[in-house]
């Protein structure tokens, strides 16, 4: 697929059948997001890779409620992979990196033939009170704390892609 195509295509799935990511699958969605560009090349992304099956997952999914955030279903509506990025808290750039490191992800999951859809809303579950306890449980490296993430698997929920307003957003000078 091209990637104008996928750009346009993409959509945020919130809906997933069970079926496991494969090991090439799961590979290439992190090139992905390890070959996003990085300000000044620090290359200061971290990534962990969640089964969406597995106890973190659901610890993560309660702190959430705890901290009352909503979300329907669950954070990661059921997806079979959840890829956390963390970076340096102490990077001025490491936020505009991560968002593009999850980007990259999301256009390459389209890409593949895959859905996604970028989770904000365990920000304040992670980076709360038990901030260092999910640090260490999610081996972030020291220094870092949580910034986006992502959950990814087969589609199974179809909506279409967001609308914009070009004059609105847009000033050609
Ligand atoms: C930084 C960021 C955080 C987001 N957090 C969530 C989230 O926690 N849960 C969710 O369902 N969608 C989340 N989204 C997805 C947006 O809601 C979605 O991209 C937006 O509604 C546009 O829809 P589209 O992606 O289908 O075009 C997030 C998107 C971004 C960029």
């Amino acid at each position: 697929m091209q990637v104008l195509d996928a750009i346009q295509r993409r959509y945020s799935v919130r809906g997933y059948t069970e079926e496991k990511l494969t090991k090439s699958e799961l590979d290439a969605l992190l090139t992905a997001g390890l070959m996003a560009p990085t300000a000044t090349n620090r290359q200061e992304i971290h990534f962990t890779v969640l089964d969406g099956s597995s106890d973190i997952v659901k610890e993560i999914e309660t702190e959430r409620i705890g901290v009352n955030v909503s979300a329907p279903v669950n954070f990661y509506y059921n997806a079979p992979t959840v890829i956390l990025l963390s970076a340096e808290a102490a990077f001025g750039w490491s936020e505009v990196d991560a968002g593009i490191a999850v980007e990259n992800i999301a256009l390459a999951a389209e890409g593949m033939g895959l859905g996604s859809v970028i989770i904000g809303c365990i920000k304040g579950a992670l980076n709360g009170d038990k901030k260092e306890y999910f640090a260490k449980k999610l081996a972030f490296p020291k220094g870092y704390e949580f910034k986006i993430a992502i959950a990814v698997g087969h589609k199974n929920a179809e909506k279409a892609p967001h609308n914009y307003n070009f004059e609105k957003s847009v000033s050609i000078i």
